[in-house]
This record gives structure tokens, C-alpha cells and sequence, in this order.
């Protein structure tokens, strides 16, 4: 190690072995003798055995349905769930508790909106305007809704560096536009959007703005109130939490004015066999048994969370992905793609090995127990404008080391040599 390398560690935030005692997984021997290199973060987190523990706790003592029941574990298992939800609201800042709905993901989150909001109040001809470099989940609602409702669909460019065109987004964004659907970090390149410019222009307009927080909710303090939008939506799997439950966070009078998503159970108020009404929010979203255990777990990753510090969680991924950066940059043959600075990015490094297909690479690298993401990431435009059918992606989080960076840098120099690749 050299003394930067050194330098580097000594700059982390945080105790990293204490970090990953609470991951057991990371332990783990994929193939003999090489212990689990985990980088696939932008995919799914591991989880802590707090949130584990969490879960387990909730099945082994307090488990009963909510809000129906007046037994003592119905209240109990009601008043973890919304404790669960007070504790989320707080770690994004929402004003009240009831704003943030329990979803699945981020997919339901979004897919909530186009439905509820976008069904009731975009008319023929009103333009919905996203980015290139969004996920699926950003582009293919908005698609469907398009299809159904003639609604105008436009988006903003990526320019070569991974980022926003902005200007071009200055001449998009107008007085149709009526909602600006964007991601805060793509998750293809890691590039950090620059909503501190987007959402005024969209705003001046009178449009509202969707954040997908997928990506940033895990990785860096966010606080919806001070970024000025009107939804964002973000998926607890990957911020230590379960899978299968997700938040969407809106502002009380959008939700009031929504039209519920689903139809059934714990959603209405009253029901005859002519008509329904709703109940308030959040209950009016949030139709059927939810998962209330996965509700209570990821209360549970907040708070482990923020034990941290989402500050000290940013500015340990800032120094990963810088050394990483680095260590990837001198791999021969090696090319990354987006912007050159770490402070620029996510904890994301998009990358390809000249001459060899990224399923390879990832293939040979998990002969070395490294777990990385090839592929097209759910961001197929983003491909396209690249024009590249695939990226190897390694992703950062919490727990990873700088002995890792060297681990997948090491193998991948191994890679480039036996693929025979040019320095
Ligand atoms: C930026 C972004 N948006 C949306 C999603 C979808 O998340 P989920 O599959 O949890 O709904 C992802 C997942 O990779 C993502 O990275």
C-alpha cells in the first residue's frame, strides 16, 4: 500500500471493521479461499444484523394484521409501522409523517403518480419531460401514459460526460410542461444531477417535479423540503433495508387531491354496494395488508442510518469511488464513463475493457469472489447514447474498503491480460 493508499484510509469516516462485523455476508468465502468482494450496491445493499434482528423481532413477538384489530398486537404491530413511517419522514426531512406512503419501490412509487396524479389531472397535449439517463422506472410509466392520454412526453439529453444538457433543458421545460420527472443520481453512470438547476427552471414554469430518489436516499443526505420538489420515491432494499417495501414521499395537498392507486381493504372510509369513499392519507394509498414487517425493518436501516451519519455516508463513498477512480484508471485498456470527479458522482463507476464484452469481465471477475453488475443496467438509453450495448458497473457502499478497489483492480488487470489487451 502506498502512503495515499494509506492516506486514503486514514481519511474514511468511519470504523469499517466495526461497519462490517454487522455484515456477516461479507465473510462469506464465494470460492475457496477468496472471501466475498461485494460492488453491486447500485443493484440491492447487504443488510446489517440490526435490521435482520429487527425483522426477526417483529415476526417472533409483536406479529398481528394492522389497524384493524383492538387486541394488544394489533396496536403493538400499528404503532411500530407508524413508527416506522415517523422515522423515515424524518430521515428525508418530509414536513408531516402521513406525507411519506409505504410502497414496494421506487417502480410502485412512480408508477403511483402516473396513476393517481397523472390519470386525474394531465390533459391531452400537457408534456411530462425526463431525462435520457433515467432508469426504466422513470421512462416506461410516463410511456404508458403518453399511449393512454396523448400526454407529451420530451426529455433532456445526456451530453458525452454523462451529465445533463443543460441548456437544452432550459428550452425543454416550458409553460406546458407539468411535471419534471428526474433522477437525483443516475444510477448507469453514477452522475449527479444537478436539481439544484432543474427543478427552479421547472418550477418558473408551474410544473411539479418528481425526484427518483433510488439512488440518493441510500447514499447522501436528502431533505425534500430544502430540494424544493413534490414527489420522490425510493426502495428500501437498497439502503440496508428489506426487499419488497419502498416510501414515496408527497406533499399533503398532492395526495389529498390524488385519486387513490389501488382499490380495496384499510383504503376506504365507507363502502356500500352503490359507492365508496376514501380514507385519509396515507391509508387512502396504501390498500390491503402491507408489509408491515418490511415497514418496521427499514425503520430499523434508517436509524442504523443515521447512526452513521448520511454526511460521514457521503463523504466515505466520495473517497471509495475517488481511489477507485484512480485504481481503475490504470487498469490497461480500461475506459470509465461519466464525469471525471468523484464529487460529481454516486458511489458509481461505469466502466468498459477494450475489446472484451462486460459479461465476461464480470464473469472472470467472479471467479475472484468480485461481484459487480454488467449489463444495461435498466437504463437501455443510456446504452444507446454511449452506444455500447452493456457496461461493467462496480458500486459502492458503506462497508467497502480500499483493499476491495485493489481486489476488483487486481482482477481486472488479470482480465485485460488474458484477453491479451493493450496497454
Ligand atoms: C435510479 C433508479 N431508479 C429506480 C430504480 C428501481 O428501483 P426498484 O427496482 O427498487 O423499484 C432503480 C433500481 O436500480 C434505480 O437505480
Amino acid at each position: 500500500m502506498t502512503q495515499t493508499d494509506m492516506d486514503v484510509q486514514q481519511r474514511l469516516p468511519f470504523d469499517l471493521d466495526r461497519i462490517r462485523r454487522d455484515f456477516p455476508i461479507l465473510k462469506r468465502e464465494i470460492h475457496p479461499g477468496k472471501t466475498l468482494v461485494y460492488l453491486d450496491n447500485a443493484a440491492t445493499s447487504q443488510r446489517p444484523v440490526q435490521m435482520i434482528a429487527e425483522m426477526t423481532r417483529f415476526y417472533r413477538d409483536h406479529n398481528a394484521n394492522i389497524h384493524r384489530g383492538v387486541h394488544t398486537l394489533s396496536i403493538e404491530a400499528t404503532d411500530l409501522y407508524e413508527q416506522a413511517r415517523q422515522r423515515i419522514a424524518r430521515f428525508i426531512n418530509a414536513p408531516r409523517a402521513e406525507e411519506v406512503i409505504f410502497t414496494r419501490n421506487t417502480t410502485e412509487g412512480i408508477n403511483l403518480v402516473a396513476h393517481s396524479w397523472g390519470r386525474k389531472f394531465l390533459q391531452e397535449g400537457d408534456e411530462v419531460v425526463i431525462t435520457e439517463v433515467e432508469h426504466h422506472s422513470n421512462i416506461v410509466p410516463w410511456q404508458m401514459l403518453r399511449d393512454e392520454r396523448g400526454v407529451v412526453l420530451k426529455y433532456i439529453p445526456m451530453l458525452p460526460d454523462g451529465t445533463l444538457d443543460l441548456d437544452y433543458a432550459r428550452q425543454v421545460i416550458g409553460p406546458r410542461t407539468k411535471l419534471l420527472a428526474v433522477t437525483a443520481v443516475s444510477n448507469a453512470l453514477g452522475t449527479i444531477t444537478r436539481l439544484d438547476e432543474l427543478i427552479p427552471m421547472a418550477r418558473a414554469q408551474g410544473a411539479l417535479v418528481l425526484v427518483d430518489g433510488a439512488q440518493s436516499v441510500p447514499h447522501m443526505p436528502v431533505d425534500v423540503q430544502a430540494l424544493g420538489c413534490d414527489f420522490m420515491a425510493f426502495t428500501g432494499h437498497k439502503m440496508l433495508g428489506p426487499t419488497g417495501i419502498g416510501g414515496l414521499w408527497a406533499r399533503m395537498e398532492l395526495l389529498e387531491a390524488m385519486d387513490p392507486f389501488l382499490g380495496g381493504g384499510d383504503m376506504i372510509l365507507t363502502v356500500t354496494m352503490a359507492q365508496s369513499t376514501w380514507a385519509d392519507v396515507p391509508a387512502k394509498f396504501e390498500a390491503g395488508t402491507p408489509n408491515v414487517a418490511g415497514a418496521v425493518a427499514l425503520g430499523a436501516a434508517v436509524d442504523y442510518l443515521e447512526a452513521l451519519g448520511m454526511d460521514a455516508v457521503r463523504a466515505h463513498e466520495v473517497e471509495i469511488t475517488d481511489y477507485a477512480l484512480r485504481r481503475l484508471g490504470d487498469v490497461p485498456g480500461v475506459s470509465i464513463f461519466g464525469p471525471p470527479q468523484a464529487q460529481d458522482r454516486g458511489g458509481v463507476i461505469s466502466f468498459e475493457l477494450e475489446g472484451v464484452h462486460p459479461h465476461d469481465v464480470g464473469q472472470v471477475l467472479d471467479t475472484h469472489a468480485v461481484a459487480i453488475r454488467t449489463g444495461h443496467h435498466c437504463a437501455q438509453p443510456v446504452m444507446a447514447a454511449l452506444s455500447v450495448p452493456a457496461t461493467a458497473r462496480a458500486s459502492f457502499y458503506i462497508y467497502n474498503t480500499t483493499e476491495e478497489v485493489d481486489r476488483l483492480a487486481v482482477a481486472l488487470e488479470e482480465v485485460s491480460r488474458f484477453f491479451g489487451v493493450r496497454a
